[in-house]
C-alpha cells in the first residue's frame, strides 16, 4: 500500500526554525540557509518529518523577516535563491519536507508595490493597500488599534491619506478586496510550490480581509480576551471576517493541484474553538490551523484538557488539530510551563508529543532551551524595544540555537558576536546527544515512540480519572499518558501494563501491576494491558 501523501504531517512531528538563529555558515553572526542545510542531519536524526522556516525572503528587517520586500527571492543575510533550492533538494532527499512562511497580510513599506502605491492617489497600485482619508473632523479613519499597540492608521504626508498598518508603521496592510493582489499571491504560491516547497505557514491568517466599510470596532467587554481588553476593543471588523474563507478555498485548490498536495497551515491566534474550526472550512480550506488557546494555557490538567476536548469537538470531520508549546513570538515552554523545574519541562515535552494532532517543536525545544534574559541594549525586536521594560519583546526565545558549549556555541565561529546573545550554553545539543537521560534523548525517543505506536499518532483522546491535579488521558485503546501536575506524590490505582517512556528514564520498561505511582512533575506513557 502506498503511504497517504498527507501522512508526513498527519502522523509525524514537525519543527519550526528561525533562520537567523539556527546556524551561521559564513561567520557573520547571523544564521543562514547553508547553515540550515548543514544541520538537516540533526532534524533527520531527531525524527521530525519536516520543518517550517520563518521568512527567508528579503526583508527591511524592522520585524526581522515579517516585513517583506520581495516574495520570490531570498534575503541577502540568509543566502541566495540557489541556496534555497539546494536546501529544499537536500531536505527532500532526506525525507524532510520544507514549509516556508508566507506573509500575505502586509508588506514592508519598502516593497516596490507600496512605493508605487504611495506615489500618488491615482497610481495603478494605489488600491493594493488600504488607504483612507481622515474623517471630516480630522480624526483617524476609524478606531482600529494595531496589534503592536497604538492606532492602526499612519498618515502619509505625500498624498495626505492614511494607510492601514496592523503591526509596525513599516508594515502596510494589503487590500485583499483587490483581485490583482489575489492574483499576485497565487503566482507567489506557485513560484515556491514549483520549487518543491511542501507547504506554507500563513502569517496572520485570520486578518487578511478587513471590513469593506472599515466600521469601528466595538468596545471590549469583560467576556473578551485579555489582549482585547488591553486594547480596549473587540477585533470584530479587522479580523476573522467571513470573506477570508474564500481566499483559502482558492489556495486549497491550488495546493491540491500539486502532486503530492501541498500543506496550508495557518497562524490563527483566535480564542474560540468554533472560530479556529472555521479555518478548516468543510475540509476545503487550511489543512491545519495553529491552536493558540493551548499555547497560552497554563500547564494545568483541567485547563488543558478542556482546550483539547473543545477543540476536537469543534473541528470538522477528518480534520486534525495542530499544537505547539512555543514559537518565535512567545516565551519558550521550558520556561513558561516548566518554570524552574526541569522535571516539569520534561513532563510538558511528553505531553506535547502525545497530543491528538500534529505537534510542532520550536528549534531548541528538543534540548529544553530556556528563554534568555537580555539587557536593554541587546534587544532587537521592535516590540521589545518600544515597550521596554514590559516583558513583551520576543528576543528571549529567539536567541541562537545552542549546538555546543564551545565558544560560538556551534552556531557561529568562535569569537564572532551573534546577532542576539547566547543563552545558557550548558544546555546544548552536543552534550545531550549521547546521554540517554538527557532532554534531547527524551524528545527523540518520544518522537520515535509516537511513530511506532499507531495509538499515539492515530488514536482518539479521552480523559482518564486520576488523583487530584493529575492529567491522565488515553490515546486509542492501549496508550495511557499520566502526568502528575500536583505538588505531591500520588498513586493511580487499577493500572496494569508497561511503562514505555517515563520522564524519569530509569522507569522505561517497568511493569505495572495494579498501580502507578508518580512524583510531582513526573510523567509516563504506559502501554496498557487490556
Ligand atoms: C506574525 C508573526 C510575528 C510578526 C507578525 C507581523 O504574528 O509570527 O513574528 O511580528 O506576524 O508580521
Amino acid at each position: 500500500m502506498t503511504e497517504d501523501p498527507s501522512a508526513w504531517w498527519r502522523n509525524g512531528v514537525l519543527y519550526q526554525l528561525y533562520p537567523r538563529s539556527f546556524a551561521d555558515s559564513n561567520g557573520d553572526g547571523v544564521g543562514d540557509l547553508v547553515g540550515i542545510t548543514q544541520h538537516l542531519d540533526h532534524m533527520q536524526w531527531l525524527g521530525v518529518r519536516g520543518f517550517w522556516s520563518s521568512p527567508i525572503t528579503p526583508s527591511a528587517n524592522f520585524d526581522w523577516g515579517y516585513d517583506v520586500k520581495d516574495y520570490t527571492s531570498v534575503d541577502a543575510d540568509l543566502g541566495t535563491l540557489e541556496d534555497a533550492e539546494s536546501m529544499i533538494t537536500a531536505a527532500t532527499a532526506r525525507g524532510l519536507k520544507v514549509i516556508l512562511d508566507l506573509v500575505p497580510n502586509h508588506t514592508s513599506t519598502e516593497h516596490p508595490w507600496f512605493l508605487e502605491s504611495r506615489s500618488s492617489r491615482d497610481n495603478p497600485k494605489r488600491d493594493w493597500y488600504v488607504w483612507e482619508d481622515a474623517k471630516p473632523d480630522g480624526s483617524l479613519p476609524n478606531n482600529w488599534q494595531s496589534s503592536f499597540i497604538g492606532p492602526a492608521w499612519r498618515l502619509d504626508e505625500l498624498t495626505g491619506q492614511y494607510y492601514m498598518s496592523n503591526f509596525l508603521r513599516q508594515q502596510a496592510d494589503l487590500n485583499w478586496w483587490n483581485q490583482e493582489v489575489r492574483d499576485e499571491f497565487e503566482r507567489i504560491l506557485r513560484f515556491w510550490f514549483d520549487r518543491g516547497v511542501a507547504g506554507f505557514r500563513i502569517d496572520v491568517a485570520h486578518m487578511l480581509i478587513k471590513d469593506r466599510e472599515l466600521r469601528d470596532n466595538p468596545p471590549a467587554t469583560e467576556d473578551d480576551q485579555l489582549v482585547e481588553q488591553l486594547r480596549g476593543q473587540r477585533q470584530q471588523y479587522n479580523s476573522n471576517r467571513p470573506e477570508v474563507h474564500e481566499i483559502y478555498r482558492r489556495w486549497r485548490e491550488i495546493a491540491d493541484s500539486y502532486d503530492p498536495p501541498r500543506l496550508l497551515l495557518g497562524e490563527t491566534p483566535v480564542w474560540k474553538p468554533s472560530i479556529l474550526a472555521s479555518y478548516y472550512g468543510e475540509g476545503d480550506e487550511l489543512d491545519l490551523a495553529f491552536n493558540f488557546i493551548l499555547l497560552e494555557s497554563p500547564f494545568e490538567a483541567d485547563a488543558m484538557h478542556q482546550v483539547i476536548e473543545t477543540t476536537l469537538a469543534a473541528l470538522p470531520r477528518g480534520c486534525q488539530a495542530v499544537w505547539a508549546g512555543g514559537n518565535h513570538d512567545v516565551p519558550r515552554f521550558a520556561t513558561r510551563w516548566g518554570g524552574n523545574s526541569p522535571a516539569r519541562a520534561r513532563a510538558a515535552m511528553l505531553m506535547l508529543m502525545t497530543l491528538p494532532g500534529t505537534p510542532f517543536l520550536f528549534a531548541g525545544d528538543e534540548i529544553l532551551m530556556q528563554d534568555t534574559a537580555l539587557t536593554q541594549e541587546q534587544l532587537r525586536d521592535p516590540l521589545g524595544v518600544k515597550l521596554y521594560p514590559m516583558p513583551v519583546g520576543r528576543d528571549p526565545e529567539r536567541t541562537p540555537m545552542q549546538w555546543s558549549g564551545e565558544p560560538g556555541a556551534g552556531f557561529t565561529e568562535p569569537g564572532v558576536e551573534p546577532w542576539l546573545p547566547f543563552g545558557d550554553l550548558s544546555v546544548n545539543v552536543a552534550d545531550q546527544r549521547d546521554d540517554p537521560h538527557s532532554a534531547l534523548s527524551l524528545t527523540r525517543d518520544l518522537i520515535a515512540l509516537r511513530s511506532e505506536l499507531p495509538d499515539l499518532h492515530l488514536g482518539g483522546y479521552s480523559r482518564f480519572d486520576g488523583p487530584e491535579g493529575w492529567w491522565c488521558y488515553r490515546r486509542g485503546e492501549q496508550a495511557l499518558i499520566a502526568i502528575n501536575l500536583s505538588e505531591v506524590h500520588g498513586v493511580l490505582e487499577a493500572v496494569s501494563g508497561q511503562v514505555r517512556i517515563g520522564t524519569q528514564r530509569s522507569r522505561d520498561g517497568e511493569a505495572l501491576v495494579g498501580k502507578l505511582a508518580l512524583e510531582p512533575d513526573e510523567a509516563v506513557i504506559v502501554r496498557l494491558e487490556l
